[in-house]
């Protein structure tokens, strides 16, 4: 029985001739204990399809069961309730809040659950071990590294003992040393039995996922079980393959050459933000 179901979801931003299709009638399907990674250029829709999947965001259209329970059916509290218990977390920008102390940071989703104080803290320093961080509780976030950072935001996805794990680029801001530790936290995590979620770039890390989905256009364009340990190799040329020629590309040449210019990062050229819903042939194509 699936942990997530998702039948021909979409979900449309703006309207008119403004409008964004950022998920075009998606159907999938995840079992527990699943570890799928999701690849795709930016704008194709990963993080719309997470935001919804984590109950962060509504579909438009489509059907969405958890747990075999449709979420439109449920009420807001009780979304809520499931998005706080089975749900957890891991961003690219940490999402610490500064002031609280690491431990204090991992201990909060508890204190929405009516938790006291002394036990918050225990069970956190529990998760904060898991993660390798004991010794690094009362620091504050600005004292800690990029990568520890994302580990007690991993820790806090964890303190509920979600069923799921949804993470959005989580090493997006990370340098490879860091990037590992995060995804063997990940990989220890999934073998503890929880179902993962990870949004990349990288095509090297879908070497720890079961499963690789790749969208584009708001569509998913192929899905692929895959051994754990291996990079497949439509990963590797899925990147390249989806980079279409167009007079349009020529002139972000232009500019990503300027903003090549010395001291400057070339930046990631956005999708057009209004698209025609795509015909069945596109739907179709095969990387
Ligand atoms: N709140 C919003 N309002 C309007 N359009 C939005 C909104 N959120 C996302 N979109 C649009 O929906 C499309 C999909 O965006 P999304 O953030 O899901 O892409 P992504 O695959 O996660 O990209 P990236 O790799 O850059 O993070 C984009 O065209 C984006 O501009
Ligand atoms: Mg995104």
């Amino acid at each position: 029985m699936p942990i997530i179901e998702l039948k021909d979801v979409s979900k449309l931003y703006g309207f008119g001739d403004a409008t964004t299709v950022a998920l075009d009638e998606i159907s999938i399907s995840i079992e527990k204990g699943e570890f799928v990674a999701i690849m795709g250029p930016s704008g194709s829709g990963k993080s719309t399809l997470m935001n919804i999947i984590g109950m962060l965001d509504r579909p438009t259209h489509g059907q969405y069961n958890f747990n075999s329970r449709s979420v439109a059916r449920l009420r807001a509290s009780r979304q809520a309730k499931i998005r706080r218990d089975k749900i957890g977390f891991v961003f690219q920008s940490f999402n610490l809040l500064p002031k609280l102390t690491a431990l204090e940071n991992v201990a909060l989703p508890l204190a929405y659950k009516g938790m006291l104080h002394g036990r918050r803290l225990k069970q956190a320093s529990v998760v904060m071990e898991r993660v390798g961080l004991e010794d690094r509780e009362y620091y504050f976030p600005r004292q800690l590294s990029g990568g520890q950072m994302q580990r007690v935001a991993i820790a806090r996805a964890l303190v509920n003992n979600p069923d799921v794990i949804i993470a959005d680029e989580p090493t997006g801001n990370l340098d490879t040393a860091a990037s590992l530790l995060v995804m063997e936290l990940l990989s220890d995590i999934h073998k503890s039995g929880n179902t993962i979620l990870l949004v990349t770039h990288n095509p090297n890390l879908t070497r720890y996922a079961s499963r690789v989905i790749y969208m584009q256009d708001g569509m998913i364009m192929h899905d692929e079980q895959t051994d754990v340990g291996k990079v497949p190799a439509r990963a590797k040329r899925f990147i390249f393959s989806v980079q279409k020629k167009t007079e349009e590309d020529d002139l972000a040449g232009v500019s990503a050459l300027m903003n090549a210019l010395p001291g400057k990062q070339p930046k990631t050229r956005k999708r057009k933000t209004t698209k025609k819903r795509s015909s069945a042939k596109q739907r179709n194509r095969k990387l």
